[in-house]
C-alpha cells in the first residue's frame, strides 16, 4: 500500500486519535494485504465480524474490489466512525452495525472475516461463532481469520501483554479471555473444507496467524 493510499484512508476518520492510529497501523501491520490477497478474486459479499472501524472495507475499496461488504462491532464508538467514512464516499455497499457476536451472527452467504477479535471469546464462544461463520460461506467462498495462537513462544506472552494493555487503555471494552490454538481451528473447521494455517506477523511482535477455510466451488 502506498504512502499516498495510507493518506487516503486515514484522512477520512473525523477523529485526530482515529487518523494516527490508522496512519501506523496500516503502515505496519500484514493483516489487509493478506486479507486482500485472499479475497481479490472474488465478487461474494463480505461479512466482516469484529470490523472496528471499518478498516478492511476501506483497504478493499481502496484496492478497487467492489462486492458488498457488512461489517458488525459491539463497539458503538468504532460503527458510528466507520458508518461516517462510508457516507462520506457515498459507499452504499458498504455498511455497518452495532452488534455482540456472542449473539449470534445475522443470515449471510459469501465470504466471512473475523479479524483479531477471538481473544475476547471463551471457548465455547470461539466454537460456537467459527462453526457459525463457516455456515455462512458460500460454495467456493473463504472464511479468513486472523488471531493470536496459544503456544509457548514469546510471541505468545507479547500478544497477550498487547491485549492487556489494549484493555487497560480504554482501546478495547474487554480484557482477552481465552487463547485458540493452531488444533482448535484445525478442529472446527476442516469438516467444512480445506484449512491453511500460516504466520502473519510481519514486523509487529505478536503470535499472529492466518487461519483460511476454502470452500469447494459448487459442481
Ligand atoms: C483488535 S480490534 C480488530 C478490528 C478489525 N477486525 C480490524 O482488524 O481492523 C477487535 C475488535 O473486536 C471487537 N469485538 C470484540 N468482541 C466483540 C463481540 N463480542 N462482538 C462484536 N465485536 C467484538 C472490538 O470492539 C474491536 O473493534
Amino acid at each position: 500500500m502506498t504512502k499516498d493510499q495510507i493518506d487516503r484512508i486515514s484522512s477520512r476518520f473525523p477523529s485526530r486519535w482515529f487518523r494516527n492510529y490508522l496512519r501506523s497501523k496500516l503502515k505496519s501491520d500484514p493483516l489487509y494485504d493478506a486479507v486482500y490477497d485472499e479475497l481479490k478474486g472474488s465478487n461474494l459479499p463480505l461479512l466482516d465480524i469484529g470490523c472496528g472501524l471499518g478498516v478492511l472495507a476501506f483497504y478493499l475499496r481502496e484496492q478497487g474490489l467492489t462486492f458488498p461488504i457488512r461489517g458488525l462491532d459491539y463497539d458503538k464508538r468504532k460503527t458510528d466512525q466507520a458508518t461516517h467514512v462510508a457516507q462520506e464516499l457515498n459507499d452504499d455497499d458498504c455498511t455497518f452495525a452495532e452488534h455482540d457476536a456472542r449473539e449470534g451472527i445475522p443470515e449471510h452467504l459469501g465470504n466471512v472475516t473475523i479479524l483479531d477479535i477471538l481473544q475476547f471469546f471463551t471457548p465455547e464462544e470461539l466454537d460456537h461463532l467459527v462453526t457459525t461463520a463457516s455456515d455462512r460461506v458460500a460454495p467456493g467462498g473463504k472464511l479468513v481469520i486472523r488471531s493470536g495462537l496459544k503456544d509457548n513462544s514469546t510471541r505468545f506472552k507479547i500478544t497477550v501483554a498487547g491485549d492487556l494493555l489494549a484493555k487497560a487503555t480504554f482501546w478495547m471494552k474487554d480484557a482477552p479471555t481465552h487463547y485458540p490454538t493452531a488444533e482448535d481451528f484445525e478442529r472446527i473447521l476442516s469438516p467444512h473444507g480445506k484449512v491453511t494455517i500460516s504466520p502473519l506477523w510481519g514486523p509487529t511482535p505478536f503470535n499472529n496467524h492466518l487461519i483460511v477455510l476454502e470452500k469447494q466451488a459448487a459442481p
